[in-house]
């Protein structure tokens, strides 16, 4: 916990350690099929992003069963169930309550080899940081719930939600990635900062090499920046330090608390570049290089 890492790990044995992780929250697309299909990837990340390979969830569900047909629920689940079948985890069971707001996520046991567990704290200098998913998210989402998203946008940060970052991870293992992380609440240079506070070391960011979803500064332009991006600056800024030259906007993105987003990994240059070639390849068109890792600046972000 001292690292804020993404999930609890015990070991049983010299083989064989658990890891473990629970991850809910309220709807922040109207299609309950898709809404469940988010929760389940989005809890599943952490498990992905210390390397270990998920077996098990139980569902965490609140749902008004008094005012909303059981139909939605239904949805919910079958869109959570598709995608626990997807990763190849079973559900062995759950817990329901009634709630005025609808809830739903999963608890998630997998398994890792305890000496192959891949934290946030072994970035090295010298690495360059990959980032697997676009972002923007929760821009999108605000600018969804004030009816002003396009449907093409909405789309696709559906698309991007309901990806596992399974295929992520395993080539991440695959090229010897130092450290790992995803991206969710606190945003990418909230998690980068996580990573370089564990590391020990300073992060180089390049604005421009960081993939945004479209639209999202046109959404951004307009205002439409959820409260927790504000949050997310007001904590993290002390320890960004941004050019001039990178634009306002950009930061409002850069603060975006992300759901279901993608894994920021560290790893050596050769490798980093191998890594985003096959990711692209297999349809994960945003993973890019996105800065490295240095000596200068510990546990600082220098944006360029
Ligand atoms: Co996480
Ligand atoms: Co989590
Ligand atoms: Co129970």
């Amino acid at each position: 916990m001292d690292t804020s890492d993404d999930a609890g790990v015990y070991q049983l044995n010299d083989e064989i350690a658990l890891v473990q992780t629970v991850d809910f929250f309220t709807p922040i697309v109207d299609d309950p099929f898709a809404f469940g299909q988010i929760a389940v990837v989005n809890a599943l990340s952490d498990v992905y992003a210390m390397g270990g390979t998920p077996l098990t969830g139980m569902n965490l569900v609140a749902f008004p069963i008094k005012t909303l047909s059981p139909s939605i629920l239904k949805e919910i689940l079958l869109g959570g169930l598709s995608k626990m079948k997807e990763a190849g985890v079973a559900l062995v069971g759950g817990h329901s309550i009634e709630d005025p707001e609808i809830k739903y996520g999963l608890a998630v046991t997998g398994l890792i080899h305890p000496k192959k567990i891949l934290t946030n704290a072994n970035a090295k200098v010298g690495d360059k940081l990959v980032l697997t998913k676009a972002l923007g998210t929760g821009i999108i989402a605000t600018a969804l719930k004030g009816q002003m998203a396009s449907e093409e946008a909405v789309r696709k940060i559906i698309e991007s939600m309901v990806t596992l970052n399974r295929a992520a991870s395993e080539w991440m293992i695959k090229f010897g990635a130092h450290a790992c992380t995803d991206i969710t609440g606190f945003s990418f240079l909230g998690h980068a900062l996580e990573m370089a506070a564990a590391s020990q070391v300073g992060l180089v960011i390049q604005s421009e090499a960081i993939p945004v979803f479209p639209e999202v500064l046109e959404y951004a332009k307009i205002g439409l920046v959820p409260g927790g991006a504000h949050s997310n600056r007001q904590f993290f800024s002390c320890k960004v330090e941004a050019h001039s030259n990178v634009p306002e906007l950009l930061l409002d993105i850069l603060y975006d608390p992300q759901t279901s987003g993608g894994l920021l990994i560290s790893l050596s240059p050769n490798e980093a570049e191998k890594l985003v070639a096959v990711l692209k390849e297999e349809g994960h068109v945003y993973s890019s290089i996105v800065g490295e890792v240095v000596e200068e600046h510990p546990k600082k972000i220098q944006l360029l």
